[in-house]
């Protein structure tokens, strides 16, 4: 950030990328819509402010910075995501004809991960709580899974969307035991470490995956990735990063990764004190008639006081109603399933946060709308008849979505969010699934890379 900050200061004239040259470039229009230091500070690789893909100056000393706030051996600015770092991390720990045992409960990302690196895969079943989210894989049987089939990497996504977090010791011991690399997709729990929540770094997972922008003030887009332990090649880990990151890595992205790192810092001290506001609010809300999420959770189970999953359906209301009304109280949620609301909250409370409660509290005092809308819960179940690499590389045609039941799918469909998808290459669709996505399609609530409307593609025969 301050390399940037300098190099701004010493204000020199662009004859290089990018095309806007430091904003000398914008019609009038845009430069009186967008403030011109977003593009002063769009910089590029010139001398003062080092290179991403091999980092000398002051972008390696950002992210010596990010290592020591997070107790990691070696950390990395990503400019594409969790994404990025979760497609980096599998092309490092598994390659063709490795195992790779996985939730099937995973983000997109890491199908694509799992189709890149060309990696034999086995799925993990996603359990569910009484109370209807997710909770994950079994930690037992994802333990004796690792016994058992004894895979190169174990990808697991933890905590949640929904901020759910199973107990991770267990498959740390199984992964120790067999010599498995146990990479962690916790895009959503970048401040976990910082808040003492279970976070999956200091329970001993090998590589850990953050989407700071999600939680942390950084810019969309902006992550992190975090090896400790010295079970991972990390020479192979900065080779695969460099494969799958742009080679003009956004100035912006990176500075912002700085400034959240150092807010990150700071924050720390206050965290405690946070959690305990957090306690509170969640208390006067479920006294008010709120009823919040999750419920029952056991021992070792932790959630994160950060989202407000509201239980929209035990107030009478549907989750897409209940969006509806806080958008027309100016609260924008971050995701309205059929029966359920999530919020996330901030690092520090400010105005806004009593604002939401207030609204809560008025809308729970008129509950009993009608409840509408589509229902995307409840995923068919599908079988995995063949490696996602395998359906995604063979020869595949578009059939009627009607005749697709036994046929084995070639496409990736998903909901976005939780991107977690729907049908991946590689199982075999069921009268359920199709039903299923008819039934989507009837209400228009349609998953991302459909091909197109009533047909899905599918492994040819023979
Ligand atoms: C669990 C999980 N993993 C990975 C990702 C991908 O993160 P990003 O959007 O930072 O690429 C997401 C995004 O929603 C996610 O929810």
């Amino acid at each position: 950030m301050e390399a940037l900050l300098e190099w701004e200061r010493a204000g020199g004239t662009s004859f290089h990328t990018p095309g806007h040259r430091q904003g000398q470039e914008l019609s009038h229009r845009v430069a009186a819509l967008l403030p011109q230091r977003l593009f002063t500070l769009d910089a590029t690789e010139v001398p003062g402010l080092d290179d991403l893909h091999d980092p000398r100056g002051a972008i390696a000393q950002a992210q010596r910075l990010l290592a020591q706030e997070y107790g990691a051996d070696e950390s990395f600015f990503l400019v594409g995501g969790s994404t990025a770092g979760i497609l980096a991390a599998v092309l490092a720990t598994g390659g063709p004809g490795q195992k790779l045992l996985m939730a099937r409960y995973s983000h997109r990302a890491a199908f694509a991960a799992a189709i890149l690196a060309g990696c034999k895969v086995r799925y993990l079943p996603e359990r569910w709580g009484g109370d209807g989210l997710p909770r994950g894989p079994c930690p037992e049987e994802t333990a004796e899974a690792v016994r058992k089939w004894r895979p190169e990497v174990l990808l697991l996504t933890r905590p949640n969307y929904h901020g759910i977090a199973f107990p991770l010791q267990g498959v740390v011991h199984a992964c120790r035991e067999v010599g498995t690399v146990l990479v962690v997709d916790e895009a959503h729990g970048a401040h976990w470490q910082a808040a003492e929540l279970p976070c999956a770094l200091e329970a001993g997972a090998d590589i850990v995956v953050q989407s700071a922008h999600k939680t942390l003030p950084a810019l969309t887009q902006a992550a992190w990735l975090h090896h400790r332990g010295g079970r991972v090649d990390a020479a192979r880990l900065r080779d695969a990063l460099r494969m799958v990151q742009s080679s003009s890595p956004s100035y912006l992205l990176m500075a912002s990764l700085d400034a959240a790192r150092w807010h990150l810092g700071r924050w720390r001290a206050e965290a405690r004190g946070r959690l305990e506001g957090l306690r509170r609010l969640r208390e006067r809300l479920e006294e008010a008639g709120i009823p919040l999420l999750p419920r029952g959770l056991a021992p070792g189970w932790v959630h994160d006081p950060l989202r407000l999953v509201v239980d929209a359906g035990a107030m009478g209301w549907s989750g897409p109603a209940l969006a509806a009304s806080l958008r027309e109280a100016g609260i924008e949620a971050e995701w309205a399933e059929p029966h359920r609301v999530l919020l996330l909250l901030g690092l520090t409370p400010g105005p806004e946060e009593e604002h939401l409660v207030q609204v809560l509290l008025q809308i729970a005092r008129g509950a009993g709308e009608v409840p509408g809308g589509a229902d995307r819960g409840g995923y068919p179940r599908l079988e995995k008849v063949m490696d996602p690499a395998g359906a995604w590389w063979a020869a595949r045609e578009s059939i009627p979505l009607e005749g697709a039941a036994g046929r084995i799918a070639a496409d990736l469909l998903w909901f976005s969010p939780p991107g977690v998808p729907v049908v991946v290459p590689g199982e075999r669709w069921t009268h359920e699934a199709v039903t299923f996505l008819r039934r989507c399609e009837e209400v228009g609530v349609v998953p991302v890379g459909w091909p197109e409307p009533a047909r899905v593609r599918v492994v040819r025969r023979g």
